[in-house]
Formats: structure tokens, C-alpha cells, sequence
């Protein structure tokens, strides 16, 4: 009897290792030539993965048709580009021209109809220049694959240059929109290039918590939208635990603090006490007074936290301090997601995550600082 339960549960085991390994199999990573990125969900190489394996046609990509074998996007409305990078946790990726003209598409860039926008977009307008006055435009960089022998073009996101060249004898070809690289376009400054590559995201689907955990993104199965999380390593705590833990470490952790300085202040009075004795009258239990003093550390009540400003992320997710994380659970804020700010430090939070600290410690848990001054 014990036997065969232990044959069902090694077959049982057997089973489901084999199916785990059937399953991720077919969805195996691919690179188009060494150097190049490593793809997997929500992309896919069309040659070598099957269609399930990516998110939608738009993530397809393909190893270039013109024998170079570059890792290559297909654009609807702009056509192809090379994939430099993919920033899987950061849903980014930078593409560039195979050709080696990038300002020519720029110009003609549309991303209609592709899962990408920009992460910072920046307006860049182009002119085109009579080479022979081209002294007087010295400080700027000619784009020498649209220049020729009699005019000379220049793109500059620079409002001062865009007016001088505006009153020369250019022609302004167009403004365009142009997503920059922001890391490497804040380091250039003025001297940033458009042959830089071009940095976009995607917004779905979201495997960003994912790929930060170690886990792997894909669809699940049945689902043509829907994805799920696997193989990440297990003690993910979730969120809503991870502020538990947070409070639940904080507030024993707060008590020790304070019992601790309560101590330290009973030995220093005493001893005080020692050396200049306080007549009979005053109050002689100085236990009485750091306690009262140290009581006052709670929370505070609903309707006061209900009075903090909410705060609803839009898509690029910006806010005055640059925060990108909570700093109660951890997680990196996401569109669409509902923040609090607390009006004296200024700090914000998820609301979810800053109403339940509140509730329970009424100290900002960045800054320490209470906010309600009255405490
Ligand atoms: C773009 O790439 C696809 C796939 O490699 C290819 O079939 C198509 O001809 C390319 N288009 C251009 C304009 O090079
Ligand atoms: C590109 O790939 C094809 C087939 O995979 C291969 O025969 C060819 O040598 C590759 N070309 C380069 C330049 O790597
Ligand atoms: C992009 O292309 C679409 C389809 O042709 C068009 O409707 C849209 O206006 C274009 N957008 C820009 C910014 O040119
Ligand atoms: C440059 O200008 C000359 C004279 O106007 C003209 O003949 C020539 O075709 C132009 N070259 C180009 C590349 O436009
Ligand atoms: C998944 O799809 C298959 C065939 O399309 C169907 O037979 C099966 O019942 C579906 N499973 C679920 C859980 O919906």
C-alpha cells in the first residue's frame, strides 16, 4: 500500500518535471549573432520561436534580410530598425538605423501602431543650410548623410540655435519628435547627436516585477493578453505582506529605540540625581516623564490621512522628486497607480502602503518627521 503511494508520487513527480520542462523548451532564448541581444517574451525571433512565445506581432522581430544578420524590428509605418539593446526590467529598447542615417528616420518616424512610445521625447528641428554660408553655422553639427554639395542640414533641439537659424537664409524642414537615449542625451548636453540610438518602452505587458525577481515573463496559457509569472525564486514576499513586515519590524524596532533612550535617560538622572540631590517636593519619578513624552509616538486617524493630497501616476510617471520607488513596499511605481503625499515633508508613497503606516505610526517613514505637528 505505502509502496504504491510512493510509485504514484514519483510518477507524479516524473510527470510534472517532464511537462515543466516541455513547456519552457519551446520557448528557448535566441540571439541573431553574437553580441546582439538575447530574445525572449514579449519578444520573439519569428524565425526561431513559435508565435506563443511572443506577446504580439509587434514584439516579432527577425535576424535582418541583407546577410549581416542584425537583430532587426519591423516599424509599421517606419520600417526597419536594429535592436541594440533590450532592457527586459526596464521594458526599454534602443534601436538604431542599419543603414547609418538615423536623422533621415527621425523624419519620417511615426510609431502608430507599435506597442512603443518614448520614455523622454524631445523636439528636434531640422534645417537645411546653403553649404557656402556654412562658416556661420560652425558651432553645429552638419548631418552629413542628408547634406549635399549645395545645402547642408542641421538638427538642433536647442531653442537659441533653432532662432538663429530660423534668421539665416535656411529652409526649416520639419520639427520632430524625437525619443533620445536620456541618460546619454543629460551627459551630451548641447552636444548630443541624432545618430544616437533611439530609446522606447512598451507599456504591456508589464514584466517588469517579474524580470526584477529573476522570474520569467510569458503568456498564459489560453490567454492571448494575459501573462504569468514563473520560476521566479520563491520568497517573493508579496506586497501587501512586505509592508507588514516593514510596520511589524518598525514599530518593535521603535520601542526598543525608545526603550533604550528611556534607560540611558533613568541611568543619567540618577546619576545626576546622585551628584546634586533634588529636594523631596518636585517630582521624583523622572520614569514618569520620558514615558509620557515617548506615549505620544501613534498613529493617526483616518480622517486625517483622508486630508493628504492623492496623487493618480500618469503615463511617464513623474513626479517633483524624481521618486521611482515606494519606500514602504519597495515596488517601483506604475502608471495609473494612486500615490500619497504627505503635506509637510512633501514625501509620497503608494496610498495603499502610507494610509495603513498612518494608521498604526504617525512618523513619516522616510523622514522620521511627524505630520501633524501637534505630536
Ligand atoms: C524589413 O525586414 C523584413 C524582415 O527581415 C524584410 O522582409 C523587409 O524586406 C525589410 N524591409 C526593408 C525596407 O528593408
Ligand atoms: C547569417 O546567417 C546565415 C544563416 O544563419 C549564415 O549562413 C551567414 O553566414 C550569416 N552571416 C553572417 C555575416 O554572420
Ligand atoms: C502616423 O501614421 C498614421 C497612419 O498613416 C497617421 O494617421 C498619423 O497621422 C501619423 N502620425 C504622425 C505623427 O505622422
Ligand atoms: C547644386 O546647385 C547647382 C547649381 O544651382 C546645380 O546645378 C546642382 O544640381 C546642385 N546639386 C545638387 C546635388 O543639388
Ligand atoms: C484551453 O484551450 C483549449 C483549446 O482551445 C480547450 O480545450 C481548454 O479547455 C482550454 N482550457 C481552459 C482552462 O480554458
Amino acid at each position: 500500500m505505502e509502496f504504491t503511494t510512493k510509485i504514484t508520487t514519483l510518477s507524479l513527480l516524473f510527470l510534472s518535471l517532464l511537462i515543466l520542462t516541455t513547456t519552457t523548451a519551446t520557448c528557448t532564448n535566441a540571439v541573431c549573432r553574437r553580441g546582439d541581444p538575447t530574445v525572449r517574451f514579449p519578444f520573439r525571433l519569428s524565425s526561431h520561436q513559435p508565435e506563443s512565445c511572443g506577446y504580439s506581432k509587434g514584439f516579432d522581430l527577425t535576424c535582418g534580410n541583407n546577410g549581416v544578420n542584425r537583430t532587426t524590428i519591423t516599424l509599421p509605418f517606419s520600417g526597419n530598425f536594429t535592436v541594440e539593446v533590450i532592457d527586459y526590467a526596464a521594458q526599454a529598447i534602443l534601436i538604431n538605423d542599419p543603414n547609418k542615417c538615423l536623422p533621415e528616420r527621425i523624419l519620417m518616424l511615426n510609431l502608430t501602431s507599435t506597442p512603443f512610445s518614448g520614455v523622454d521625447v524631445r523636439p528636434f528641428t531640422f534645417f537645411s543650410c546653403p553649404t557656402s554660408d556654412y562658416p556661420r553655422f560652425g558651432q553645429l553639427t552638419p548631418i552629413t548623410c542628408l547634406s549635399d554639395k549645395n545645402s547642408t542640414v542641421f538638427a538642433t533641439a536647442w531653442p537659441i540655435s533653432v532662432n538663429y537659424l530660423s534668421s539665416q537664409s535656411c529652409r526649416l524642414i520639419k520639427t520632430v519628435e524625437v525619443p533620445v537615449h536620456w541618460p546619454s542625451y543629460e551627459q551630451a548636453g548641447s552636444s548630443w547627436e541624432l545618430t544616437d540610438n533611439l530609446w522606447l518602452t512598451w507599456r504591456v505587458p508589464r514584466c517588469r516585477r517579474c524580470e526584477r525577481r529573476g522570474g520569467k515573463c510569458g503568456l498564459k496559457s489560453n490567454s492571448s493578453s494575459e501573462t504569468i509569472c514563473s520560476d521566479a525564486p520563491k520568497p517573493a514576499i508579496p506586497r501587501r505582506d512586505q509592508y507588514a513586515i516593514a510596520i511589524g519590524a518598525g514599530i518593535p524596532g521603535t520601542l526598543i529605540l525608545f526603550g533604550l533612550v528611556c534607560l540611558v535617560y533613568n541611568r543619567i538622572s540618577a546619576f545626576i540625581k546622585r551628584l546634586h540631590p533634588v529636594p523631596h517636593s518636585e517630582n521624583n519619578n523622572p520614569q514618569a516623564h520620558s514615558l509620557q513624552s515617548n506615549i505620544m509616538i501613534m498613529g493617526l486617524d483616518v480622517s486625517t490621512i483622508e486630508s493628504y493630497p492623492k496623487i493618480v501616476l500618469g503615463e511617464s510617471k513623474r513626479l517633483p522628486e524624481n521618486d521611482v520607488t515606494c519606500a514602504i513596499c519597495l515596488s517601483e511605481y506604475e502608471p495609473k497607480e494612486t500615490l500619497r503625499k504627505i503635506p509637510l515633508c512633501q514625501h509620497c508613497f503608494h496610498a495603499d502602503c502610507i494610509d495603513e503606516w498612518l494608521k498604526l505610526n504617525g512618523t513619516c517613514p522616510v523622514c522620521r518627521n511627524s505630520p501633524e505637528q501637534i505630536l
